[in-house]
Order: C-alpha cells, then sequence, then structure tokens
C-alpha cells in the first residue's frame, strides 16, 4: 500500500485495480492524506481560492432522486431572484473581496439565453470571474454563455456507472451529461465536474471509475462530496455516504490530477463541523462560501444540515478567511484559474 501511494505521488497515475485496494483499505489513510497535501503544495502552493456561490432558483424541471430541489418535491417553497438581485449580490460579494462568483440554480428554463446573457454580462463590469452551474444545455446556449463572458461551468457527472445513472435520474441521459462536458471543453471554458459518494448501490469500482473518468477528460475542477439522504426525497431511508471515504476520493484526485482545483465541499462540512478546512488539509484548495443574501439559503436544500443557512456573506467571509490563516495557508488574490503544470 506505502508503495502505491509513493507511485501515485510520483507518477500521478494509478490504475483502476490499484485505486480500488487503496480506497478498501483504511489502514494507510494518514500515509495518504500526507501524500496528498504535499501534491497540493508542490502544484498549487498555499493559496485557497474562494468562490462565492449565488443560489438563485431553487426552481428545477428534473427530478434526480437524491436532490431535493427535485420536480415532484411539493415540501419545499420555491424562489427565482431577479435579475437585479443576482447581480447585486455578486456586486456586493465582490465588494468583499471575491475573485469569482458562481450562478448556481435549478434547471429553470425561465432564465433563458437572453436573460442568462445580461445578467453574465453586468456581472463582468465588476470583474468577477463567472462560474455558471445551471445544470445541461445545448451547445448553442453553452456558446452564448462563453461569448456573453462566462469562464467556468460546473456540472458533475454525479456517477459514471451507467445503469445507476439511469435509476437515479429519470428521463436524463448518460450520453447527453457527457456531451455537455465535451462541449463546456470544446468551448473553452474551464469544466468543473465531479460526483456524489456513497449514492445507493454504488460501488468502490464504480467510485475507481469515476476518478479515471476525470482524468480522462482533463476536468479542471474536480467537487465530490458524501451522499446525504434527504427526507423529501425517494432516497429518504437510504443510508448516507461518509466522511473518511470522501476524503479519501479528494486525496487520491489530488494525486492523479496535481493542478485542479479541487473544491473543500460544503457537504463535507454538513459531515464534520470543521470538514472544509480537513479537506484543505487533504489535497483540497478551494472554498466555495456562501453569497446568497436573506432567506433563501435555506430554501435552497438540496441535502438537510445545510451549513451557514443563517449566516451573511460577510459573516461567511470573515469566517473562512480567518480559519484558512490560522491553519497557515493564503486567501488567493487572482482569479484562481487552473494553471496547467503536467
Ligand atoms: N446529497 C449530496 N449531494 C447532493 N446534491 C444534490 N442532492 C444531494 C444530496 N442529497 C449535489 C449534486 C449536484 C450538486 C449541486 O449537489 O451532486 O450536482
Ligand atoms: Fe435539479 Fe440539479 Fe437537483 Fe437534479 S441535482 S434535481 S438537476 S437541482
Ligand atoms: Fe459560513 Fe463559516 S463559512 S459561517
Amino acid at each position: 500500500m506505502r508503495s502505491l501511494i509513493e507511485k501515485a505521488e510520483k507518477t500521478h497515475t494509478l490504475t483502476k485495480e490499484e485505486i480500488v485496494s487503496i480506497l478498501k483499505d483504511d489502514k494507510y489513510n494518514e500515509e495518504l492524506f500526507k501524500a496528498a497535501d504535499r501534491v497540493r503544495e508542490k502544484y498549487v502552493e498555499n493559496e485557497v481560492h474562494l468562490r462565492g456561490l449565488i443560489e438563485f432558483s431553487n426552481i428545477c424541471k428534473q427530478n434526480c432522486l437524491y436532490c431535493g430541489l427535485r420536480r415532484d418535491n411539493k415540501n419545499i417553497e420555491r424562489y427565482r431572484l431577479t435579475p437585479e438581485q443576482i447581480i447585486n449580490f455578486a456586486k456586493n460579494a465582490h465588494n468583499l473581496g471575491y475573485k469569482t462568483v458562481v450562478l448556481q440554480s435549478g434547471e429553470d428554463d425561465f432564465f433563458n439565453v437572453e436573460r442568462m446573457i445580461k445578467i453574465i454580462k453586468s456581472i463582468k463590469e465588476f470583474d468577477l470571474a463567472i462560474t455558471l452551474s445551471i445544470g445541461e444545455k445545448t451547445r448553442e446556449e453553452y456558446e452564448a454563455y462563453k461569448k456573453a463572458g462566462a469562464d467556468r461551468y460546473l456540472l458533475r457527472i454525479e456517477t459514471t456507472d451507467e445503469e445507476l445513472y439511469k435509476k437515479l435520474h429519470p428521463g436524463m441521459s448518460h450520453k447527453n451529461r457527457k456531451r455537455c462536458l465535451t462541449d463546456l471543453k470544446e468551448l473553452g471554458y474551464e469544466v468543473g465536474t465531479g460526483c456524489i459518494i456513497g449514492l445507493p448501490e454504488q460501488t468502490i469500482e464504480s467510485i475507481a471509475d469515476d476518478i479515471l473518468f476525470f482524468k480522462k477528460i482533463d476536468a479542471d475542477m474536480i467537487g465530490v462530496g458524501p451522499f446525504i439522504p434527504n427526507p423529501d426525497t425517494p432516497l429518504k431511508n437510504e443510508k448516507g455516504g461518509t466522511f473518511e471515504l470522501t476524503l479519501k476520493v479528494v486525496a487520491i484526485i489530488r494525486l492523479l490530477m496535481p493542478d485542479i482545483n479541487i473544491p473543500a465541499t460544503t457537504a463535507m462540512e454538513t459531515l464534520n463541523p470543521n470538514g472544509r478546512m480537513i479537506a484543505l488539509r487533504c489535497g483540497a484548495n478551494v472554498v466555495m462560501p456562501n453569497v446568497t443574501e436573506g432567506e433563501y439559503r435555506k430554501l435552497y436544500a438540496l441535502y438537510p444540515g445545510k451549513i451557514c443557512v443563517a449566516d451573511t456573506p460577510a459573516h461567511c467571509f470573515s469566517c473562512i478567511t480567518a480559519r484558512i490563516n490560522s491553519s497557515g495557508r493564503v486567501v488567493s488574490k487572482s482569479f484562481g484559474y487552473r494553471k496547467k503544470k503536467v
């Protein structure tokens, strides 16, 4: 096991079988985490990039079995911010010191190309990098957003296991999701993807496939989080993912993709009150604090136990900055694009 970790640290390659054996054996976790931390320091140094998350609509036409925003969930109050509110939240994020905002929503067709372009162009005037996280669109739509000024796009593959994907995403296709990721790459976006750890019926082997898939498509950012069963969904009685396994996946991703951006995800902090800081010591180099204002945060309920639902953007910014600084890292002043080194 030690020689496998050493191989990954030196060559940034592992076979599927090797990934599986690391994921299945917990005796060497500390060595794994330390190796990932060394690779993180060597390739992306001590800077942590903050991305301000604006959750602008919780209306979604999809029906993903695990997600609280799924269209069949009648137990949540739906909201949609106005373009003016979205632009204003972005401006406030810029004033706090953010260099990037992430515009995230359910798949909400109210925000068509025309409306999105107006929002993107207005936000670009604040000298912010823009990440979109608004789901599956046509190539033409992605192209229009890119031209308007969007820089990055987040679209998790969720799982590379096609059978499992089908069961969890009624009416959606794995093929189209991969088409989206290819289009986004070709159009010049920095592309973020990722998966959920601990989905029902997900195997360790399929998580190893996920990791190799991320490397194969040369993703620029990989976000992974544990599955957290949502009581308002059909998966309410399933077991959730564990913090430890998610952390191991983060570490292996850093070993295999040394120069990419890896967020310490909010879902990890839901399972462990220090989850994001721990992830930052095991390979991660990005945090995405919420910059949505008012009551909307708690309505954007993908899963229960979401952190910071009662906090303000200013509070989260100073909270996370202080914690990053006291861990010996620094908040980056740059836009935080991936610098390719391998
Ligand atoms: N548990 C963990 N992650 C979830 N997501 C949605 N619902 C859940 C859940 N119950 C994740 C999906 C989606 C991202 C925005 O949130 O991976 O891509
Ligand atoms: Fe909609 Fe995304 Fe939730 Fe699926 S995961 S239901 S697409 S918000
Ligand atoms: Fe929101 Fe700490 S990041 S309170």
